[in-house]
């Protein structure tokens, strides 16, 4: 197997290539004048016949990044690998996976749709927004989650020291997650409601059970923290309720413009993530993940 990368992330594929002992290659990246962009797999010809490894984080800076990784696999295509196994740690695109509005575009179903058109065998990502989704559009893509909450959690109560912890889905979305986290951990939780207006963003939180919110910590769960919107007000509604500790953890970290600050100045004490993005609040690093599943496949082919 040999591993493919952007250039540009080499600090995050020495984990992998340590513990999957493989070759490796960089892809360069050249932007011209205009902001269009080339891919190139320097050697291609040893792609030949080679089953691959392609590492492509596609945040931030998501629209060229995706033209880059398609390009990528063209040439991968055009040289003749023999397989194709794409890691997309935070799968871009994957919020948009209904039609929320009459005539918008499912993104989600055609970026699957690209990569299953290039070849892509098997496509590993960390907990999408939607998993069920995910898989509905996959064709005969082999759809492989990395499923990080839990040992996410297990960081995060560790850090936070604390045994009463109420486990909070700021949306019924997220409510299933935390439920079975909570029946995990031994921790009650609670789920909010979240109105989102599709034309402006703006977002709205209820609650619906105030008697659960009377532990010493409550522990905000989310797939990925954005703007920060929800969760500033999932947490400012529970201020109201409670003078709890409240903390914000989420996989994916995207923290657009000031979330950070708008999260801390409605309550939050501390945010807690993994590395699935680049980001300064990350405690737990995707690439062992990566790495086991991958020799779990080559093991099991
Ligand atoms: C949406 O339903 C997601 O699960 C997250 O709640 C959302 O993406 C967070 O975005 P923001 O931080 O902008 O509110």
């Amino acid at each position: 197997m040999l591993l493919v990368y952007p250039e540009y992330i080499s600090d995050r594929v020495r984990i992998l290539l340590n513990t999957l002992n493989i070759k490796s290659k960089p892809i360069r990246v050249r932007t011209f004048p205009n902001g269009e962009v080339l891919a190139r797999i320097p050697n291609a010809d040893s792609v030949r016949n080679q089953s691959i490894l392609v590492y492509f984080p596609t945040y931030p800076d998501t629209n060229n990044k995706l033209q880059l990784l398609f390009q990528s696999l063209e040439v991968l295509n055009d040289y003749g690998a023999n397989e194709i196994n794409l890691v997309i740690p935070y799968l871009s695109y994957s919020r948009q996976d209904k039609r929320f509005l009459n005539g918008e575009c499912i993104s989600l179903k055609l970026l699957l749709k690209i990569l299953y058109t290039l070849n892509v065998t098997r496509l590993f990502t960390a907990n999408p927004h939607n998993a069920d989704a995910v898989k509905s559009f996959s064709n005969d893509i082999e759809i492989v989650i990395l499923d990080l909450f839990k040992d996410l959690l297990n960081k995060v109560i560790d850090i936070i020291r604390n045994q009463d912890v109420l486990l909070v889905a700021p949306d019924y979305g997220r409510c299933d997650e935390v439920r079975v986290l909570g029946d995990q951990f031994g921790l009650d939780h609670i789920c909010l409601k979240k109105k989102r207006d599709r034309y402006t963003g703006k977002v709205e939180v209820y609650i619906e059970d105030e008697s659960l919110v009377r532990h010493k910590s409550l522990l905000v769960i989310d797939d990925e923290i954005s703007t920060g919107g929800t969760i500033s007000k999932a947490s400012e509604l529970l201020t109201n309720v409670t003078s709890a500790d409240i903390y914000a953890c989420a996989i994916h970290l995207l923290l657009i413009g000031n979330a950070v600050d708008r999260m801390m100045a409605s309550g939050v004490k501390a945010i807690f993530g993994t590395n699935t993005i680049d980001n300064p609040y990350s405690i737990l690093e995707i690439e062992p993940y990566i790495a086991k599943a991958i020799s779990n496949m080559i093991n099991k082919h």
